[in-house]
């Protein structure tokens, strides 16, 4: 820099345009390499006497090349004699011999791969509302026993204590009619007791009609706590399931079945245990309703 601001103090300032400035700043500073000088020496001397005998550097180089351009030639018609003779030469270890002879994933199969979790979740999906209605009151009653009931009456409905057993067509006997058994959960002990209708279930009961609060338990009432349809499906559960009732019945095709229209309207609202014997007056339906009423031996 030093030097390039001497050089341009000494310039006279009327011989001073930019374009001198801009030349002695850049030559000045760049030094031009020993090779690249020589190089382009020898280009010189070649362009400007090529008829003039080469001096010292030129001469190897077109020299050799003449014997170098011969040489590869020969080279290389060896290796084609050569090529065929390759492949036995050299045969493959057995670790490579074996990574060429085993099964290559088939490019399908790696498609299959990658959706596979998009076909399992859409398969998940899809079997969700499916496994709800297959199972229907009796499946949803079962989940409603265990959760809600078997504390009481065991998990098998073999009875606890005070608690009576539904196993071995009990609780068929008790109710003969499915509408009596639904009351009686619905509204339980302490609502028959306080309402005076002390017999509940078949009067002829085989084995003595069933008295409230004689088993000297109290049997929880269950309105307002499950819903309708809840209720109904751990009927369906008791009578169906831990009694063995008989489920070729016209009774479980209409109350119980996975078809079972009354189940659906209560799911759905459109009938209650207050007027499922209006909904279904067709079908022969006993009231509900929501006051004690004694049972029946048989279907009117
Ligand atoms: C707190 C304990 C308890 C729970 C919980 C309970 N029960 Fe009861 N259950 C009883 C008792 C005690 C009796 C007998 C009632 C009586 O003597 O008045 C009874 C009686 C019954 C009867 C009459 C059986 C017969 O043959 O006389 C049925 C049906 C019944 N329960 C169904 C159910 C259902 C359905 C559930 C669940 C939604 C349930 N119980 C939950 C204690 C319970």
């Amino acid at each position: 820099m030093n030097s390039c601001t001497e050089l341009v103090q000494d310039v006279p300032r009327a011989d001073f345009p930019l374009r001198t400035l801009r030349r002695l700043s850049f030559t000045d500073v760049t030094e031009i390499p020993e090779h690249l000088l020589k190089r382009s020496k020898a280009a010189k001397a070649k362009a400007d006497g090529a008829e003039a005998p080469a001096d010292a550097p030129a001469a190897p180089s077109t020299a050799p090349a003449t014997t170098a351009s011969a040489a590869p030639a020969v080279a290389a018609k060896k290796d084609v004699e050569a090529a065929p003779a390759a492949p036995v030469a050299k045969p493959d270890t057995p670790v490579v011999a074996a990574y060429k002879a085993r099964k290559k994933i088939p490019v399908w199969a790696m498609v299959t791969l990658s959706i596979l979790p998009v076909w399992l979740f859409m398969y998940v999906l899809a079997m969700k509302p499916v496994t709800a209605k297959a199972t229907g009151p009796l499946g949803d009653g079962a989940a409603v026993y265990a959760s809600n009931c078997s504390g009481c009456h065991g998990g098998g409905g073999e009875g606890i204590g005070s608690a009576y057993a539904f196993t071995g067509g009990a609780v068929m006997k008790t109710f003969p009619v499915i509408e009596d058994q639904l009351r009686w959960v619905y509204l339980g002990t302490k609502a028959y007791v306080d309402a005076g209708v002390l017999g509940y279930g078949d009067p002829n009961r085989e084995g003595g009609a069933r008295v409230a609060g004689a088993s000297g338990g109290q049997m929880p009432g269950w309105k307002g706590n499950l819903t309708d349809a809840e209720i109904l499906a751990a009927v369906c559960d008791e009578r169906y399931n831990l009694s063995g009732g008989d489920q070729a019945s016209e009774e479980f095709a209409l109350w119980c079945s996975p078809e079972s229209e009354i189940y659906l309207a209560l799911e759905g609202g459109t009938a209650t245990f207050e007027n499922v014997h209006e909904v279904f007056a067709d079908k022969g339906v006993i009231a509900i309703g929501s006051t004690p009423v004694a049972g029946v031996s048989e279907r009117p």
